[in-house]
């Protein structure tokens, strides 16, 4: 299989030393060969662009880009990337079009897509599906992770709009992306809304490969110490203690409780941070 440089692009905190520019939201870069795709676009343009620009790369360049879910950090970037390439292949769940709000000091504040279905039809050569889609060799999205038994990763401000109100965002739209190996699987998360455990059991079940890296967003901000107990003794008991390059909404209390329990395994992903995958 061809080697992946997988590359954090924009996220809450910067390598050090180096001039990325660092803003609440994510998005990664991996590069095959001269073939390059993006996972998220970060929340502004700004960032965005400066970051990816000291890649030495533009969006001109890309093959494909996959979005994790609707929220503004996430799909920030999106119409900068499609103005500059026109047409690139686009990967998303069905329901990333959907209002999203955050409940605030009683005002529903919208924090979902800024462009439209139609925008971003005329833009991108979208690709909506619920199920796994193959972006490019070896990487695909996870597709809608159905089965939940685990905790999901919520905010309790986040709602949708329904007929009679409003209702509990239940984050449909949220995916991973998978990133294939001869040695097994890298999962890679944005947000993890739908719970990082729920992720890794589907991911698990639908690729049939051991999960040996996670990196992105894990949503474990507000993990209580059992529920990171919890977490701890299921990646080491079924999942053999994969790597972690942890990024994003996971949290200071969680990365602190991960790396207590797994040591050297354990590494902060900021933006400016490289992986390479053989
Ligand atoms: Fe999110
Ligand atoms: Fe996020």
């Amino acid at each position: 299989m061809a080697e992946k440089l997988i590359t954090c692009v924009v996220n809450n905190s910067v390598k050090q030393g180096s001039k990325f520019w660092g803003e609440h939201g994510l998005s990664f870069r991996i590069k095959m060969g001269d073939t390059c795709m993006l996972f998220d676009t970060g929340q502004s343009e700004t960032v965005l662009l400066h970051n990816y620009g000291l890649l030495g790369a533009c969006p001109r360049s890309l093959a494909a880009l996959v979005l994790s879910h609707a929220h503004y950090d996430h799909t920030g970037g999106l119409q900068s990337v499609l103005t500059q390439k026109p047409d690139v292949p686009l990967f998303a769940h069905p329901d990333i079009f959907r209002p999203r709000f955050s409940l605030r000091d009683g005002e529903y504040r919208s924090i979902g897509m800024a462009l439209s279905q139609n925008d971003v039809s005329r833009l991108a050569n979208l690709h909506l599906s619920a199920e796994p889609m193959e972006v490019l060799p070896g990487i695909w999205t996870t597709g809608e992770i159905s089965v939940r038994n685990e905790k999901e990763g919520r905010s309790k401000h986040h709602f949708i709009a329904v007929d009679n109100g409003w209702q509990a965002d239940p984050y449909r739209d949220d995916m991973s992306l998978v990133v294939e190996d001869s040695a097994g699987i890298t999962v890679i998360c944005g947000c993890c809304h739908a719970g990082l455990l729920n992720t890794l059991a589907h991911a698990a079940r639908h690729f049939k490969k051991p999960i040996i890296r996670i990196l992105g967003g894990t949503h474990l901000l507000n993990a209580t110490p059992d529920e990171l107990q919890h977490i701890i003794a299921v990646l080491r008991d079924e999942y053999g203690s994969p790597e972690l390059y942890l990024n994003h909404c996971t949290g200071d209390a969680a990365f602190v409780a991960l790396s207590n329990a797994f040591g050297e395994k354990v590494h902060t992903f900021p933006a400016g941070a490289s992986l390479l995958i053989e």
